[in-house]
């Protein structure tokens, strides 16, 4: 059973053809890095337009890459939230017109509940109940995933994600957007005991909190002799200008160990909640080298199943959208072409 999977949902225009809801035929992916970069963020007006440019392109490259016709797919699954609105309105449109027009049958998915499904695009694949942690630059959260459909909610982050707080910590040091890729790399040559960010972990819960430590890389930053900040109007520094006295490196390292801490010991105690002992990660932290490496180090620990996607399906991709639009299929979850897109939709 083939199903075309379409995203739009942030930056990303991408559409894919999937095989049973776990083999890849084609995943195209059309990235908006170098519109962003500049503003140090994703500017949502910038980014709908763009979509608006992409979405056939990369649809065309998915079915030739592919070699499938529209007549082969069972279905068009499409990411309809949460997300970005103006985003998420041109992947939805586009799959509601195509959909009437072929008379295909649309299957709406959540982008978080794609996420958890890029686990099940390589071998082997996790067996049901499983903790999945979605790690991105919108979301931070735990699930006891009990099956299909069945999520529960374990712990969620209070204020901001764990990429958005690499985003932020980026763009004070100047670094620019993403700030993911960028601080990951150049941890790997500092020093991460250099400076001591705080760990925020929240007292009873499996909930988060990343914007403590992100406000403490500002204090530290703004306390080292030297810095100048460029204000923005807000008077809040919109960059700090290296160089600090502390070498970038060893920030980097410093703030990634405090983000990567959290995140491994928080998963570490959902699986002692649980007593479930398999845990996906996902979502575009999931591509982190230091976050893979510890929650690998974790599972040998507690003798604990680990499965992570590949990088190219841990950050946003239509693939995983085909993957859990594969089984709303299966289960008659079809959804109407009156299908609104959502910026706000709990899993
Ligand atoms: O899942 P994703 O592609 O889009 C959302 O749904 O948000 O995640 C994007 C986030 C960004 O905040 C980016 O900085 C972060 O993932 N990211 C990383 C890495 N690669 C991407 N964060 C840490 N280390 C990385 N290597
Ligand atoms: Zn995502």
């Amino acid at each position: 059973m083939l199903v075309l999977g379409i995203d739009t949902s942030c930056d990303d225009t991408s559409a894919a053809v999937v095989e049973n809801g776990k083999r890849i035929i084609s995943n195209i992916t059309s990235n908006q890095t170098e519109i962003h970069s500049k503003y140090g963020g994703i500017v949502p007006e910038l980014a709908s337009r763009r979509h608006i440019e992409m979405i056939v392109p990369v649809f065309n490259e998915a079915l030739q890459a592919a070699g499938v016709s529209l007549g082969q797919l069972s279905s068009i699954s499409v990411c309809n939230g949460p997300g970005l609105i103006g985003s998420l309105l041109v992947g939805c449109s586009f799959a509601k017109a195509l959909c009437y027009a072929k008379q295909i049958p649309m299957v709406a998915v959540n982008h978080l509940e794609g996420h958890i499904f890029s686990a099940f695009l390589q071998e082997p694949v996790p067996a049901f109940p499983f903790i999945a942690l979605i790690v991105s630059g919108g979301h931070t959260c735990l699930y006891r995933v009990n099956g299909f459909r069945k999520y529960k909610e374990l712990g969620r982050t209070r204020d901001d994600a764990a990429g958005e707080a690499y985003d932020k910590v980026s763009k004070l040091l100047g670094l620019g957007y993403p700030g993911g890729p960028v601080i990951d790399k150049l941890a790997h040559y500092g020093n991460p005991e250099a400076i001591n960010f705080p760990r925020a972990y929240v007292p009873e819960s499996l909930d988060f909190s990343f914007s403590g430590v992100k406000t403490a890389v500002l204090n530290y930053l703004k306390s080292e002799p030297g810095t100048q900040s460029s204000e923005g109007r807000s008077k809040k520094p919109s960059a700090l200008h290296p160089p600090f006295s502390t070498p970038v490196n060893d920030i980097a390292a410093s703030f990634q160990a405090s983000v990567v801490d959290v995140l491994v010991r928080k998963t570490e105690w959902a699986i002692k909640k649980s007593r479930v002992k398999r845990v996906t990660l996902s979502g575009g932290v999931a591509a982190n080298s230091e976050l893979r490496k510890r929650i690998l180090e974790m599972g040998v620990e507690k003798e604990a199943e680990i499965f992570i996607p590949p990088v190219s399906l841990c950050t946003d991709n239509a693939a995983m959208i085909a993957a859990a639009g594969y089984h709303h299929f299966k289960a008659g979850n079809i959804a109407s072409l009156d299908l609104n897109p959502k910026a706000y939709m709990p899993l």
